[in-house]
């Protein structure tokens, strides 16, 4: 794939390439953004890979600076995909002077994630919107491993009108069940024994709701005070409808989502239930 920089090469590329499927990343690639591209492929002529870490979505205390960014690496991992290119820009590019309008996401924002990471959506939301702007994609794919994520995105898709269709891909994990993601790097030896952990709780939890176990709050309790057990420290487990509204006990579409750190890494995961 090719790589370019310049929002004018974007443009002009664009203006080549009509049936486009973007798949937005901030490098580090790994499985589950290939899977992603692999999914594009199958909906579109041409797929770009947008490489970009964007600063809107870090808060001052994250870990902005030391993101990985592993451009070379990133474009070896997709040198065999011939139909697309790689978008890299550098900040000067999209932000040649610093940003003055922004998304405002609806409340949903800043709950789950967002109590925990003001802004963090509002800045996600932002750099997707000038993406689609500017790759004008047929559709777009987003993975379901940042679930909040996916359906705000869908959210601000349908209340602007943007002409492009979301498409979901699944977590991909490794083989002892941790959600892969490019923060999995900064986990220890240790850490990484004990990551698969927070898979298991919610692997547990959605076991026991498919079996009609039906007070949420006694099964997020539960799970905090395992993870807290084992060192974790949690920022939240919780039962929700898949459109991340509080569910009844006659929900039937559901998923738990969690966050929490391991040593210095936050770890976020979740799983769908169907019952
Ligand atoms: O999911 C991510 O990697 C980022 O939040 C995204 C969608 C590329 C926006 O910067």
């Amino acid at each position: 794939m090719n790589i370019l920089h310049s929002v004018a090469q974007m443009r002009d590329w664009r203006a080549q390439n009509d049936n486009t499927a973007l798949v937005p990343t901030m490098g580090n690639l790994h499985a589950g953004h290939i899977a992603l591209v692999e999914l594009a492929r199958q909906h579109a002529r041409q797929v770009a890979v947008s490489i970009f870490v964007n600063p809107l979505q870090f808060g001052a205390n994250e870990d902005f600076a030391q993101y990985p960014r592993t451009l070379e690496q990133d474009a070896a991992l997709l040198a065999d995909i011939d139909d697309g290119i790689i978008f890299a820009p550098g900040i000067a590019d999209l932000f040649p002077i610093p940003q003055r309008y922004h998304i405002e996401p609806p409340p949903l924002a800043n709950e789950l994630c967002g109590r925990f990471r003001p802004g963090h959506f509002r800045g996600v939301a932002t750099i997707v919107m000038k993406l689609f702007n500017l790759v004008q994609p047929t559709i777009a794919v987003f993975g379901k491993k940042d679930y909040q994520q996916l359906t705000i995105l869908r959210d601000m898709v349908q209340d602007f009108t943007v002409p492009v269709t979301l498409v979901a891909g699944e977590t991909i994990r490794a083989a002892d069940g941790l959600a892969l993601s490019s923060r999995n790097r900064y986990l220890d030896a240790a850490e990484r024994q004990a990551a698969p952990l927070l898979y298991n709780i919610l692997m547990d939890i959605k076991t026991r709701v498919v079996n009609g176990e039906r007070n949420y709050a006694q099964l997020e309790q539960n799970a905090l005070a395992k993870l807290t057990e084992h060192g974790w420290r949690i920022d939240y487990v919780s039962l929700r409808n898949q459109d991340l509204t509080a569910p009844t006990e006659d929900s039937t579409q559901l998923v738990v989502l969690a966050a929490a750190h391991l040593g210095r890494t936050r770890l976020i995961d979740n799983l769908e239930i169907s019952v």
